[in-house]
């Protein structure tokens, strides 16, 4: 028993790693046209935040979170939810490989 809850930690810990080894960067950049509408890359505008530049595991742990709907926003809950895990990974490579906006 302890030995099962043991490997589901682990499992758990290097979750967003995985999925980020499924991405493809170019996909990214595909998907990620649709997010650049709202996502400017100068950054906070109208109060949305930049994602240019996110540590690629912070952006995966943040759009698991809008698909499982533990964080509010609506928006970003149904754009996350339309996204398999191998779309999250593709576009966690391509927005972290981008320049931080100043
Ligand atoms: C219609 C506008 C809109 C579109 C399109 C959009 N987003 Fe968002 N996004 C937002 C807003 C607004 C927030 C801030 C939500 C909040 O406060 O929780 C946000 C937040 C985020 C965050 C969290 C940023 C942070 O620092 O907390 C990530 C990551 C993100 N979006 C990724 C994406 C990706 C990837 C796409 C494209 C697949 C996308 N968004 C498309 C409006 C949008």
């Amino acid at each position: 028993m302890i030995i099962l809850i043991v490997s589901f930690c682990k499992f758990a810990f290097s979750d967003e790693q995985q999925i980020i080894d499924m991405g493809d960067i170019e996909y990214g950049e595909y998907l990620g046209a649709e997010c650049a509408s709202c996502h400017h890359q100068s950054g906070a505008s109208e109060g949305i935040p930049s994602i240019h530049g996110m540590d690629a595991e912070v952006f995966v742990a943040l759009m698991l979170a809008y698909r499982s709907k533990d964080m509010e926003n609506p928006v970003m809950q149904m754009i996350a939810g339309r996204l398999n895990d191998e779309q999250i990974g593709s576009l966690a490579l391509y927005f972290s490989g981008l320049e931080t906006p100043n």
